[in-house]
């Protein structure tokens, strides 16, 4: 009876999360190549594996669990194994620091030493994902019979978020039900400490996490709250974070207790990562330029991928495992002291490995921008640096303390590209504030207002909570937060940013919805209805990658909600719409591209 309930849970399990998808084989790269970016060896290491206070799952856990596949002869590997993970885009990290990753995992996978659950005060080493893990690409391009991996730092990652999760979970679940698993994997965990008791309670800590996990899971699938995929590349970021701050992080006890559902939402408007050179010099931050403040924006994000909060009870409410701190050294290593002095800049088109670039097509492209893009775009950097030091700058803003670089909104109706994400994070509202709304000692989060500044204020409170416990002096709070003030907007729009290093950022629009560049400045009729995510193989011509089909890709669909390719048209037909400017000769669009590679 007792192993027929084991295989009835498992059996659920697969209903709900599905089998393992089919992954892409490995995509081995030979030699790496780095650009100079303006970091050193050191802060790239840093950036890759410096915890932030998420989690994942506890890292003695995370690496002693077995890849979710059934073999017969022989134990199967392990899923942290850089192979298996690399074929679900992560980067394997050959130059590793071992005392920051000691297990050689890819990067963006974070050991965090010191990591203590915020609602049952359990302290253990914890594995999450940092920055890295979703902002950092690798382009792959062969030469001489040999694959180069070209590294991309603050780069958009092609990583399958959803079958990472799908495959942790699955692994979780194997160990616990097939046969022989659980006890190898207790011997991993407990080592000298291996015992039959001590593995007995580390079964029953492993099955509550399978219990949340299904309980979850359970909602997701009622509520269909996962109806768009994401796939390689993209995830609904936002929409997570609502669901996550306002849902389950509300619902975070321990055990589990009862899932409040009204604050949850389906997650059907993916985005591309985005590329995040320069991004901290902007005066507002995400595809639809919502946030102001650099603190707000990085532990919201913290949030977002799952650090523990208490949003449950009155003592202790707001503690998080989120490192403020950290975040505080993440962000100066992407900003620098100011802008263009020793913050991330955006990597130089490499034509040693992608081919040189014809100067006079450039040329040609410069005129055309200076056309048709720098009124949305602005001036290339090295302009927008003189315009700094100019003293009097035209596109540099004061208004809100540092000089910030002021970023062109443009109107969904003008621009005309997918507008899932605006209506989402526009029209939320917060419709059960729990204990949220009744604190005296916070910010309070009234019912019916908007997510977005609802989210601004809870993030705020998480990290004066930080600021608290630390004793950390207003000045340096000042410092910390970059001068800024927590400021949230939610304009019917998207920001057109700077165009430097977007050549190494594809696929393209905030939604990935168009493979490359070449399509980007073709009619949207002519663009692709369908392609696929997952190769890093770089396409030097088109600007983008490879999307023909391939075992294990992600097929995008632009008719699902969320992926329209529609807008940021160039055609004939005069402006609105969606169209922009003028239909563009296709040596037009390639001397357009010929002159991005510059930049
Ligand atoms: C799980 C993946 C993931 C992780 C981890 C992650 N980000 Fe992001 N980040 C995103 C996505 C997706 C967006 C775009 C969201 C939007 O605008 O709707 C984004 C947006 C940003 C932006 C705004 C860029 C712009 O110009 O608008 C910055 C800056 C940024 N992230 C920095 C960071 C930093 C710093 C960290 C770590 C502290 C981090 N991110 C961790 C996925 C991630
Ligand atoms: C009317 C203003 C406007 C004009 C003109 C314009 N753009 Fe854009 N551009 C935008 C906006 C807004 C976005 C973001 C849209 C989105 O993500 O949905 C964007 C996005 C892009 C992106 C994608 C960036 C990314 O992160 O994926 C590229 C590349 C780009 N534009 C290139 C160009 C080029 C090249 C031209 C000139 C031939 C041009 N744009 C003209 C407003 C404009």
């Amino acid at each position: 009876m007792k192993s027929f309930r084991h295989w009835a849970a498992l059996y659920i399990l697969f209903s709900i999360t599905g089998c393992m998808s089919t992954l892409p084989e490995l995509q081995k790269v030979d030699e790496n190549q780095f650009l100079d970016q303006n970091w050193s060896t050191e802060i790239r290491q840093k950036f890759y594996y410096t915890p932030q206070g998420t989690r994942v799952l506890p890292y003695d856990w995370f690496v002693s669990l077995e890849q979710p596949t059934l073999t017969f002869f022989s134990d199967p590997e392990l899923l942290s194994h850089g192979d298996y993970l690399a074929r679900i885009g992560f980067i394997p990290d050959t130059n590793y620091d071992s005392k920051l990753n000691p297990n050689n995992l890819p990067i963006g996978f974070a050991l965090d030493p010191d990591f203590t659950d915020p609602i049952s005060g359990a302290k253990m080493p914890m594995l999450g994902l940092t920055c890295a893990a979703c902002h950092t690409a690798e382009l792959h391009i062969k030469k001489n019979g040999k694959t180069i991996g070209i590294r991309i730092e603050g780069g958009p990652a092609m990583t399958h978020l959803a079958d990472f999760q799908k495959a942790v979970g699955l692994s979780v679940a194997y160990t616990y039900y097939v046969p022989g698993r659980f006890d190898r994997f207790a011997k991993r965990v407990l080592k000298t400490a291996y015992s039959k008791e001590t593995a007995k309670k580390l079964k029953t800590s492993f099955k509550n996490l399978i219990d949340a996990g299904v309980k979850q899971a359970e909602v997701n699938d009622k509520l269909e709250l996962e109806v768009v995929e994401g796939g390689f590349a993209r995830t609904d970021a936002l929409g997570r974070i609502l669901n996550q701050v306002f849902g389950w992080s509300m619902n975070n006890t321990n055990p589990p207790g009862p899932i409040n559902t009204a604050n949850l939402s389906p997650v059907d408007a993916p985005v591309n990562y985005p590329h995040i050179w320069d991004s901290s010099w902007f005066d507002w931050v995400q595809y639809n330029a919502s946030i102001h403040q650099p603190m707000i924006r990085n532990a919201g994000e913290a949030l977002g991928v799952q650090a523990p909060v208490n949003l449950r009870k009155e003592q202790d409410l707001y503690k998080s495992t989120v490192q403020v701190r950290n975040l505080f050294h993440i962000e100066q290593w992407l900003a620098g002291e100011k802008p263009f002095s020793n913050g991330l800049m955006s990597p130089k088109w490499p034509v040693e490995t992608l081919g040189q670039i014809n100067q006079s097509k450039a040329e040609q492209g410069k005129n055309l921008y200076d056309m048709h893009c720098q009124g949305c775009h602005l001036p290339p950097m090295a302009e927008l640096k003189k315009d700094l030091e100019s003293g009097d700058p035209k596109y540099w803003t004061k208004k809100f303390g540092p000089w910030l670089l002021h970023l062109n909104v443009i109107e969904i109706d003008q621009v005309g590209t997918d507008r899932t994400l605006l209506d989402n994070f526009n029209t939320r509202v917060v419709k059960n504030a729990g204990v949220l709304e009744k604190t005296n000692k916070w910010i309070p989060i009234t019912e019916g207002t908007h997510m977005g500044p609802a989210l601004g204020k809870v993030v705020e409170n998480v990290n004066n909570y930080w600021y608290d416990a630390n004793n950390i002096p207003p000045e340096e709070r000042d410092r910390m937060n970059g001068y800024r003030k927590n400021l949230i907007q939610a304009p019917w729009g998207y920001k057109a940013r700077p165009l430097n290093g977007v050549w190494a950022t594809a696929p393209f629009l905030h939604n990935g919805s168009v493979p490359n560049l070449y399509e980007l400045l073709s009619p949207v009729y002519e663009r692709s209805k369908t392609f696929f995510l997952g190769s890093k193989e770089f396409d030097p011509v088109h600007v983008g990658f490879n999307t023909g089909s391939f075992s294990g890709g992600f097929e995008l669909d632009t008719s699902i909600k969320g992926s329209s390719n529609s807008g940021h048209e160039f055609n004939d037909g005069g402006r609105g719409n969606g169209i922009i400017g003028p239909k563009l000769a296709p040596e037009e669009r390639l001397a357009i591209i010929e002159y991005l590679k510059t930049l």
